[in-house]
Order: C-alpha cells, then structure tokens, then sequence
C-alpha cells in the first residue's frame, strides 16, 4: 500500500505534511513518487491567495480519471483551503470521488478518517483545536528540522484569511518545545531548527507562565549540540529589543529576519490593520543592522490592495530601496472571502497589480545585483 502527499502553502504546512506522513506509515502505508502507484493520496491544501487555492483544487479535480481506474484509492483533502466550509462543501459536490474533506483542527485524526472512509465519504470541519503534543514527525527537509512554537494568529490584517483558517493564537508550553528540540538534536542528523509560528514574536502572551519568545530562544540555545536556531514570522509590530539583542548575541540564533512590511505606506498599512508606521518599521530594520553586522533581512510586500494609487505604491519601492533586503517575496493583492479587504471600494485592476508586482521585482533584482558587485 502507497501514498503520496501534496502539499500547497507554507513552511507550517510542509510541517504538517511531515505529521501526515508520520500518520499515514503508522496504518502501514510507504511513499511513493508514482501518483499511479498510490493506494491513497492527501493534498494539503493553502487558502492564502485565490491562486493556491485554485491550484490545490486543479490538482484534486485531475484525480477523477485515476480514481476510476482504480476504485479503492482513497482521496483526502485537508489544509487551510479545506478549513473554509464554502470550500469543503464545493469540494464535496464537485468532486465525488473524494473521500474525505477535512480541515487544520482536525488532521490528527487522519487515521480514524481513513478507516471511515472505506464505508462512506467523510466531511468533517471542527471550528478549533487544542494543541495535540501527541503527535509525531515523519521529517522529510534534510538538515533542517522544523518545529511548531505556535498556532494560529489574532491579528487580523484585513487582507489574510489566516486567523479563520487557523484560529486564535495558541502557545505551546516551553517544556514540550525544549522536549522536543532536545529529541530532534539528540538525533544527530538535524544541523537547523526552524521555530514556526505566524507570529513569533507574540510567543507566550497566552501562557500562564509567561516567557517571551527571546527568551525561549534563550533557552532552546542552552540546549547541547552542534545547531543553529532560525524562525519565522516575525510581525513588525511585536520585534522588542531583547528579541534583536538575542539575535545579535546567541551564536546559535541564525543572523536573519524575514520580516514582512507589506507596503512601504502609511494610509496602506492602516487599513491593512498592520499597527505599525513606515517609520517604525525603518526605525527597527536600523536597530537590526546596527546591532547585527551582515544581518540578512528579507520581507514580504502585497501591491495593488485596494485603493493603492500610484504615489502610494512607490512609497513601497522606496522602502525597498532604502532598506536593500537581502530577498522579497512580492504578492499581488487577492480578495479573500470573508476578510475586510475584500468587500472594501477600490478594488485595484489585475492590470495594474501585474505592473506594480513585476516593478517591484525587477527593482529588487536590480538591488540584489549591485549588492553582489
Ligand atoms: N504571518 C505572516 C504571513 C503569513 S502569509 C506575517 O504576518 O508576516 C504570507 C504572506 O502572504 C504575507 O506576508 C502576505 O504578504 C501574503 N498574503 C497574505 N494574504 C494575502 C492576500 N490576500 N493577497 C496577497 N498576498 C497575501
Ligand atoms: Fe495573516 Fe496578519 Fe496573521 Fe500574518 S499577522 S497570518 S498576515 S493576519
Ligand atoms: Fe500557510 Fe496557506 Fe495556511 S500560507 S497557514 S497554508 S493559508
């Protein structure tokens, strides 16, 4: 019995694809790269941008003429995307050669849905989650062991779909984080930890026995062993300057922040709900590079949410100029249902998005050639 995994999204989703994996060897299925081969296949789905999400879908949709060729295959679909009922419930009817629709609360129970499934389709949404320290890891991204520090996010930037997808921010307790690490490194073969969460530097706030994120990677680092720390994301608005001193001080902690501005202008960032101005934001990247000679600094920016004009936009291209990251990701803005943005006037034209997204990247092309010479 075979199975093949599909994952769509981010890093917290290769990560939970790892926690599939795990579960899907434990009903005595190996892996397979042969998508004809496999007796069950799971698409872990991302809701982030239309485009991921039509994706993931596409991919499921092609699976109709293998699954009738080959009744007994199971099909699973969970993730972010699946975590929206609309979407379930669309996936459902559309596709009904899928067996199971599931969602982010739920994929620890991956194994008692499959046994479902060989009688009747399963659909099944829960509306949150607590921690499940039960769970294990099939790793799978070489040297770099990824581990979970948090769930879900209470922001809400008017943009993301995150926080409904993914619920409200929950720590886990540092003692099941240091067990945790302390098992990866004892393996020997883990030269990187990357801590995950959606927003790191809020770490903590919901715990009783309050500890700050820079203080967990203290304590991370005290462990023995031959390993760097690295971590993502980092909201601006929460960056303290005991986290940028632990940086800059801990041999183990990684010289990077990936630190997601989203737009380089005032107005932009209010209605996107970020909480921090352009100034704060440059007053941070100075702090960082001041106190951490060679820092790699990388962002993510969006272009074209709406109501962006022209001026505003270049407000972002002068951020980026004025920063030189080492790296961008540049989106273009894309509605999601049920988020703030997306029923706001001023709706900027694809057009428009394509031109802003491809002069910010050739400009971030341009800054990283120089920065090469
Ligand atoms: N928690 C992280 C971001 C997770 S999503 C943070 O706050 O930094 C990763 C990136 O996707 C975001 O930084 C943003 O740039 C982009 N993104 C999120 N929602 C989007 C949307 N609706 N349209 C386009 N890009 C989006
Ligand atoms: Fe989304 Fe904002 Fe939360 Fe990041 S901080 S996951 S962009 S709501
Ligand atoms: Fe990640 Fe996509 Fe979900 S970016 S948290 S997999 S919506």
């Amino acid at each position: 019995m075979r199975y093949q995994i599909v994952t769509f999204g981010c890093q917290m989703n290769v990560h939970e694809s790892e926690k599939i994996a795990f579960i899907l060897e434990g009903k005595g299925f190996l892996p397979t790269e042969n998508r004809e081969e496999a007796d069950i296949i799971v698409f872990n789905t991302c809701a982030i941008r239309e485009g991921a999400e039509d994706r993931a879908l596409g991919n499921v949709g092609a699976l109709k003429r293998l699954k009738k060729l080959k009744p007994h295959l199971i099909i699973a679909v969970c993730g972010c995307a699946t975590q929206k009922e609309s979407t379930a419930i669309y996936i459902k009817k559309t596709f009904p050669f899928v067996d199971i629709v599931i969602g982010t609360f739920n994929l620890h129970e991956l194994g008692s849905y499959i046994d479902r499934a060989r009688e009747k389709r399963v659909l099944e949404l829960w509306q949150e989650g607590e921690i499940d320290e039960e769970k294990s890891y099939l790793r799978s991204s070489g040297e770099n062991a990824w581990v979970n520090i948090m769930y879900g996010c209470n922001n809400f930037c008017t943009y993301c779909i995150v926080p409904y997808v993914r619920g409200r921010e929950k720590s886990r307790k540092p003692k099941n984080i240091l067990e945790e690490v302390r098992k990866i490194v004892a393996e020997g073969k883990y030269k990187k930890i990357t801590l995950l969460g959606q927003n790191v530097n809020s770490y903590g706030k919901d715990l009783e026995e309050k500890l700050t994120f820079a203080q967990l990677l203290h304590k991370i680092s005290e462990i023995p062993g031959d390993f760097k720390i690295g971590f993502m994301t980092s909201h601006p608005k929460d960056i303290t300057d005991e986290l940028i001193h632990e940086i800059a001080t801990n041999d183990k902690v990684l010289k990077e922040l990936h630190l997601p501005a989203q737009s380089g202008n005032d107005r932009i960032l209010k209605i996107m709900n970020r909480r921090y101005t352009r100034e704060k934001y440059l007053e941070i990247i100075e702090k960082c590079k001041k106190e951490v000679p060679n820092i790699s600094l990388t962002s993510d920016f969006i272009v074209g949410f709406p109501t962006e004009t022209e001026e505003e936009f270049n407000d972002t291209l002068s951020l980026v100029k004025e920063v030189g990251f080492s790296g961008i990701f540049a989106f273009m803005y894309s509605p999601r249902e049920g988020t703030v943005a997306a029923s706001m006037e001023g709706q900027v034209p694809e057009k428009v998005k394509h031109e802003r997204v491809n002069k910010l990247l050739a400009l971030q092309k341009q800054i990283q050639k120089e920065a090469k010479k």
